[in-house]
């Protein structure tokens, strides 16, 4: 027999990009250079040398975008503004062109009848910005909140959903300690700096955007995944503990009114990245602004990461080096992340009994695999299917327990520049063919498409 699971009927379905991974067209149209430009541009950051110079040029191709975004029924489009295209430099001469390009897109969602929700910052920051010093230095959240004004000025009117940052831990933690990501320096002393200084910019442009953008909604996205011991060793727990504080705990206890978890101080302190006293970066006031109230939290969700004392035992730049034995009874991803659904439900349930956000929505979850057209041009990929499945009935059973899920974005709607990975791993519900930039929904999307038209799915039962 045949179950359905069933969402209200004011949840909101979406999709999600971000500009880098999308937009190509690096330096057209008064665009200055971002870190990820320039990451990409240096040998030996991106596999094979890939750049996200062209992507799925999406800065020629928007309108067709939007068309395949209303084609599929999609509700709501998550997107993200290149902030070196409407300030060049970082701060000081605003770009028109640059607005002007998101303005006609917003327009074009509204009239095909789709909201769009916008990230501010998804990790391409304007490189002068980090020639003066980037996220570690404390200038940088003054000139977001200047681009924050700038665009929520022109938008503000129509865009009633906003995402501060993307992802904090990963802009400070790949961007500043691992050096996976742009500007790809490892230290842990400016991730850790770079990470209050992000959770700064967001707790000082909230309040201007709810002045330029009345009625809007606003918060901000953060990656909590599960984080969990390799055996049940002591050592193994005390790892997967500290990697849970570094990675989510280090934002959710400041961005919720707790100041920074002290164990991961105590960590910073032993590893030389904090001075004896603690985090001196910290101002008079600081903490109060990341305590903004917002009126929702963005979830990533996408694996769950097991963890070992060797992890956290070597030098913190080498925290993600180690390379575990997959579980012979898990699945994995194409990226090599374990599949694990019922992690969904763990998260989004202590997001909301520990933290309470008075709304979450699931910004980001999703599945890499390579699937392509077949001879007839379908792009079988029961596998995301099965994955995005799964995570929507975990999502639902976190609903029946109370916890205030409002929409859901899968990511990615089109396969694109997968950072570090170049296009050697696809995301999308959308193929991506990238020599002639022809786009196909996969058998994900179709289905997708059903299940936002008739607000739920059909599981077969055990
Ligand atoms: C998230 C990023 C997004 C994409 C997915 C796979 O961490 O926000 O840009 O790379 O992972």
């Amino acid at each position: 027999m045949n179950r359905t699971i069933t969402f209200p009927h004011d949840f909101v379905w979406g999709a999600a990009t971000s500009a880098y991974q999308i937009e190509g067209a690096w330096d057209e149209d008064g665009k200055g250079e971002s870190i990820w430009d320039r990451f990409c541009h240096t040998p030996g950051n991106v596999k094979d040398g890939q750049t996200g110079d062209t992507a799925c040029d999406h800065f020629h191709r928007w309108r067709e975008d939007v068309q395949l975004i209303k084609e599929l029924g999609l509700q709501a489009y998550r997107f993200s503004i290149a902030w070196p295209r409407i300030l060049p430099q970082g701060r000081g001469q605003v770009n028109q062109a640059g607005l002007d390009f998101y303005s006609r897109l917003v327009d074009d969602l509204l009239e095909a009848g789709v909201q769009p929700f916008v990230t501010l910052y998804h990790w391409d920051l304007p490189q002068g910005l980090q020639d003066e010093g980037g996220w570690p230095a404390r200038g940088t959240a003054e000139a977001f909140v200047e681009y924050a004004d700038a665009v929520s000025r022109r938008l503000g009117d129509r865009v009633k959903h906003w995402i501060t940052q993307n992802e904090p831990a990963v802009v400070a933690l790949q961007g500043y300690l691992t050096g996976e990501h742009a500007p790809g320096i490892q230290e842990l002393n400016q991730a850790l700096a770079a990470s209050h200084h992000v959770l700064l910019s967001h707790g000082w442009a909230v309040p201007v955007l709810r002045r330029n953008s009345p009625g809007a909604q606003v918060g901000i996205t953060l990656d909590v995944n599960v984080h969990a011991p390799y055996a049940d060793s002591r050592a193994d727990l005390e790892a997967s503990r500290l990697m849970d504080g570094l990675y989510s705990r280090w934002y959710l206890d400041p961005l919720f009114g707790r100041g920074y978890p002290a164990d991961v101080v105590a960590y910073a302190i032993a590893q030389g990245g904090l001075p004896p006293e603690g985090p001196t970066f910290v101002q008079e006031g600081d903490l109060e602004a990341i305590a903004v109230p917002t009126d929702f939290l963005g979830l990533n969700y996408y694996r769950r990461d097991k963890h070992q004392a060797a992890d956290v035992s070597g030098p913190p730049h080498e925290l993600e080096e180690v390379d575990l034995p997959k579980d012979a009874e898990a699945g994995y991803t194409e990226m090599g992340w374990e599949i694990y659904p019922q992690g969904l439900y763990e998260i989004l349930c202590r997001l909301h009994f520990e933290y309470r956000p008075p709304r979450i929505y699931v910004t980001e979850n999703g599945a890499s695999y390579a699937a392509g057209p077949d001879e007839d041009g379908r792009v079988p990929d029961q596998a995301r299917l099965d994955y995005l499945r799964e995570h929507f009935a975990a999502a639902r059973r976190a609903m029946d327990v109370g916890v205030p899920l409002g929409g859901y974005f899968v990511w990615s709607l089109l396969d694109n520049f997968e950072w570090a990975h170049g296009y050697h791993q696809r995301f999308g519900i959308v193929w991506v063919d990238f020599e002639t930039q022809e786009r196909t929904p996969k058998d994900s999307a179709y289905w997708y498409s059903q299940v936002i038209a008739h607000h739920g799915f059909e599981v077969g039962s055990e």
